[in-house]
């Protein structure tokens, strides 16, 4: 939080959570108040980190990929997308809408794959730095709602082949850390899909007036 010009919001939660469908009603609300923003995503959001992305949720049947390696790609992804979009964006006061950041490094990586925390700590020192987001939105869904969805949606990838207890550790991980942020939001993505919604639209307007922008009423 080192501008006090454009705004970074995160949407973090499970595969299946719901962040992808939430990203867009955030830029619908962001665009009734003309508040001018892009929606990103990661791994991904540059032309390398999506070549990145594919080699991270593809299948490599003829090699072993460690989990650090993942976690190398995830912040080469990483840095390329804070360079070349978010730091430029929000200096021109372009807010950013991110589907996952960091957050999913410590819950997937850590909580999933079991790399220790310093390591990611580590990272986030040389790369992350002050990007770190103004708003963190959390989609708290239990794992096997995450993992019904994710079979209902169709071909599984890499990530979304594990098995229950890894997305039950990466939970475990999100709510944790969750607790601990005080720029977050937490939504019950458990709910139907209206419901969802609605409590997304009112929080994130409440939110929003916190930010005293000209033309939101506080
Ligand atoms: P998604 O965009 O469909 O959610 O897929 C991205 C996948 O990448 C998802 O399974 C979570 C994973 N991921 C990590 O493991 N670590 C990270 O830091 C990020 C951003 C994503």
């Amino acid at each position: 939080m080192i501008y006090n010009q454009g705004k970074f919001i995160a949407l973090e939660g499970l595969d299946g959570s719901g962040k992808t469908h939430a990203c867009n009603l955030l830029k619908n609300i962001l665009r009734k108040h003309k508040i001018q923003n892009i929606i990103i995503r990661e791994p991904g959001g540059t032309p390398l980190g999506e070549n990145i992305r594919n080699i991270i949720k593809n299948l490599h049947p003829y090699e072993i990929i460690h989990p650090k390696t993942i976690l190398l790609l995830i912040y080469a992804s990483r840095m390329q997308l804070i360079q070349n979009i978010i730091a430029p964006a929000l200096k021109n006061n372009i807010w950013i809408i991110s589907d996952r950041y960091e957050l999913s490094s410590f819950a997937y990586q850590g909580g999933g794959f079991k790399i220790k925390k310093e390591l990611i700590i580590f990272l986030h020192n040389i790369i992350v730095q002050s990007y770190t987001p103004d708003l963190t939105i959390y989609l708290d869904v239990i794992p096997k709602y995450a993992l019904q969805r994710i079979i209902q949606r169709g071909k599984l990838d890499q990530i979304e082949k594990n098995n229950i207890h890894f997305f039950t550790r990466i939970r475990n991980i999100y709510l944790n850390l969750i607790t601990q942020n005080d720029n977050s939001i937490t939504i019950d993505a458990n709910l139907k899909i209206d419901i969802v919604q609605k409590d997304i639209k009112n929080k994130f307007k409440k939110w929003l007036r916190t930010c005293k922008i000209h033309g939101i009423r506080g």
